[in-house]
């Protein structure tokens, strides 16, 4: 679902060196104009739930309101929904002890994400910023990729609060909490990471409709389906590895082809989401993906 993101017209201008981003530097919240991201598509577990739609659309409300008040509200989280996540967080951290990188389960303990209770965004953000300075602003729904990235260049991610349909735990078709605090949210803690992340930002508020669709397929091959050598061997870093029984398993099978990162090929290389990744990419190391990313995004402003 496309929808029409507008950031303010303040924004100050894109630099690759500008890695401070403070308060008062970030457009206004409530400037962000999203049209019906909060849709729950029929093939959602949760579809004809009533009482899961009424909740949802609360923990989406409280998401909402963020953007006016700019004050994140901390969502009491239900028995059944801290049992959903007991659930998936418990069989994840089992893989994810062989298959994630070190890094990734230090960061992990650091943030205070454990098997037991669901975390905050607040709390998580108090140690966000003070690492890296980086930030979690909650958002109800999944948001258009220009508009999602963009906020990446202020250091901030959109993440939502709700969690998936108590039905299937080892599912979701959309962003919940355990995609965004067990798959993205840790990795926030290596700067480097930040930053490229931040690059990533400026580059989709400066591409083309084509080099947006390149910077696309880049988010997805690490931010979402990436390896990294540590130590001689490969582990999971991205989101979308960590936060599935079935992709983390995957990815280190016959079933996939792993290649060296090359910069040139991802952004080439076409994905479909629906389906278990077949290629996967392995980075050498974060600093190795900023430098890469930082060359990738100033050659926009060359050759726009
Ligand atoms: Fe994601």
């Amino acid at each position: 679902m496309l929808s029409e993101t507008t950031l303010s017209n303040t924004e100050p201008t894109p630099s690759l060196t500008n890695f401070e981003v403070k308060d008062e530097d970030l457009p206004e919240f409530r400037d962000m104009r999203f049209e019906n991201i909060n849709e729950l598509h029929l093939d959602h577990p949760g579809a004809s739930d009533e009482d899961y739609r009424r909740r949802r659309d609360y923990i989406a409300s409280l998401s909402k309101n963020f953007r006016e008040t700019g004050t994140i509200t901390d969502v009491e989280y239900t028995e059944q929904e801290q049992t959903i996540w007991r659930t998936v967080a418990t069989r994840l951290e089992e893989i994810q002890s062989r298959c994630a990188s070190t890094f990734y389960l230090d960061a992990k303990r650091k943030l205070g994400i454990s098997t037991e209770r669901i975390p905050q965004l607040s709390e998580m953000n108090k140690r966000l910023n003070k690492l890296c300075n980086f930030r979690l602003a909650p958002i109800e729904g999944l948001v258009e990729t220009r508009g999602f990235l963009s906020w990446l260049s202020y250091r901030t991610m959109l993440c939502t609060q709700y969690i998936r349909h108590h039905s299937r735990p080892e599912y979701t078709p959309e962003p919940d909490i355990v995609h965004e605090a067990i798959g993205h949210i840790p990795n926030f803690t290596n700067c480097d990471f930040a930053d490229f992340s931040q690059f990533i930002g400026h580059g989709a508020r400066i591409a083309t409709d084509e080099q947006l669709e390149e910077l696309g397929r880049l988010y997805w091959f690490t931010v979402e389906f990436g390896l990294v050598e540590e130590n001689g061997e490969l582990k999971a870093y991205g989101a979308g590895l960590l936060s599935s029984f079935g992709e983390l398993e995957n990815a280190f099978t016959d079933n996939v082809e792993r290649r060296p990162f090359n910069l040139e090929q991802v952004i080439n290389t076409p994905y479909d989401y629906s389906d278990m990744q077949p290629i996967l990419y392995v980075i050498p190391s974060y600093a190795y993906l900023k430098e890469t990313t930082r060359k990738y995004i100033e050659s926009f402003n060359k050759h726009p």
